[in-house]
């Protein structure tokens, strides 16, 4: 590759690997849903969805369409706006019993991940829920080789999971989200129509939008997949392999979305422009980090919704505590990237000027302040929380935050700096608020 940032080096490794699903975009296409899931071989369905959309226009959409090409379709709707082990052990003994073929969610990323999950725990039980989780929280059991083909339908902008092969899911027992990552619960096709964002609730766009756009900022500062060690044997070749060339294309189009059309969609519903614009901003994101993988700005925020107490977000129809998943993982951005840009000075800059920074008088040594001073700007605009101040932390709350945050050990190895748990609270303690 001719980009320096992927030059070789020692015991590095030399080959990433790329996997999307066949993706379908544009308004109305949640009317193919019945043609597609023909296409794909399926005769009997579990539609799984939230309680939320089972009377929402786009629901009623897919289900006709789905009807009309003669499939017999059997619903979950047992979903929490945070996916959680409950859920999913509700939606394994639906998937267990209902002899389906095949699996179309219809969401936002809570939704579309307890379908993955749903289908690898209903059709191969564990002993234990946590023995496909990656050690030294679970057993790394080895996951089968296939699901039920999946076909996902995202209702908002921001996660991406139609996309990737992750499912997040929150263990109740320990109050903290943890990571499933495997090929396997990739879903085959997705259909992506920014309909479903014209309803959206200005914080839940301002929350994803900005959970989109960490997920293209910290993909193309990632360290780079030739800084990784080689891995020779491809099927253990981890998802979380760093930035390559594919993901720098969809993150580096995905942060200029952000850069452009966050604001507009935030601040008008009927801006279909920039509404239609973050939905696609938010799969090539999700491309990206599926390929790529998350760093800092994600392993910080699983600290922030482990210990989060007496806190609500507006536009949500959660009970406290909550914040929601962009939220957490933007109020420590700007003091990451702060801390980060050393390492990756020239990405920094680039990642600036695509989200549309005032670089006029900065040069690549500015690179972290002008990314954290646009960030901030965004923040504000859009009317997030302002730190972590702003959603009920102060600096006695650093150490617990910081001892929390640090067992998302793949994702902190994936950060261009080396880090280590004294810098985890030092970027925890500067992001207090701005
Ligand atoms: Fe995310």
């Amino acid at each position: 590759m001719g980009c320096q940032y992927f030059d070789p080096c020692d015991h590095g490794a030399d080959t990433f690997t790329i996997a999307i699903p066949k993706l379908t975009f544009g308004r109305g296409c949640l009317r193919e849903a019945g043609a597609r899931a023909v296409g794909l071989g399926m005769t009997r369905i579990g539609l799984f969805t939230d309680p939320g959309l089972r009377d929402s226009a786009y629901f009623e959409t897919v289900l006709e369409s789905l009807k009309q090409a003669g499939l017999d379709i059997a619903v979950f709707d047992e979903v929490t706006i945070e996916a959680d082990d409950a859920s999913v052990e509700r939606g394994a003994t639906f998937i267990a019993e209902g002899n389906f073929d095949g699996v179309v969610s219809i969401g936002g990323g809570s939704v579309i991940d307890t379908a993955k999950a749903s289908m690898l725990y209903g059709l191969h039980p564990p002993d234990e829920f946590l023995d496909y989780f990656a050690p030294p929280l679970g057993a790394g059991r080895p996951v089968p080789r296939s699901l039920l083909p999946h076909l996902a339908c995202p209702t908002t902008s921001g996660t991406g999971s139609e996309c990737t092969s992750i499912s997040v899911l929150r263990i109740n027992d320990m109050a903290t989200k943890f990571v499933l990552a495997n090929p396997v619960l990739l879903p085959q096709e997705a259909l992506i129509d920014p309909a479903c964002s014209d309803t959206l609730p200005a914080m839940v766009v301002a929350s994803t939008g900005f959970d989109l756009l960490c997920h293209a900022l910290e993909c193309y500062t990632a360290k780079a997949y030739t800084r990784w060690d080689r891995q020779d044997d491809p099927l253990k070749r981890p998802l979380i392999q760093g930035a390559n060339p594919w993901s720098d294309l969809a993150a580096r189009r995905a942060l200029e979305i952000a850069g452009e059309y966050l604001e507009r969609g935030v601040s008008s519903a009927d801006d279909h422009e920039a509404r239609d614009n973050l939905m696609w901003g938010a799969s090539l994101a999700g491309m990206a980090f599926g390929n790529t993988g998350t760093h800092l700005g994600h392993a910080l925020s699983y600290g922030v919704t482990h210990l989060m107490h007496d806190v609500t977000t507006e536009g949500y129809r959660v009970k406290s505590p909550f914040v929601p998943h962009g939220i957490s993982v933007v109020i420590s951005a700007p003091a990451i990237f702060r801390y980060t840009a050393a390492a990756a000075p020239e990405r920094h800059f680039e990642a600036a000027s695509y989200l549309q920074s005032d670089l006029q008088d900065a040069g690549v040594d500015d690179a972290g302040e002008a990314l954290a001073k646009r960030l901030i700007e965004l923040m504000q605009k859009t009317e997030v929380p302002n730190g972590l101040g702003g959603v009920g932390f102060g600096l006695a709350d650093v150490p617990a935050l910081a001892a929390s945050s640090a067992r998302q050990v793949r994702a902190i190895a994936n950060s261009p700096r080396e880090t280590n748990l004294v810098d985890i609270e030092n970027i925890y303690a500067a992001a207090i608020s701005y």
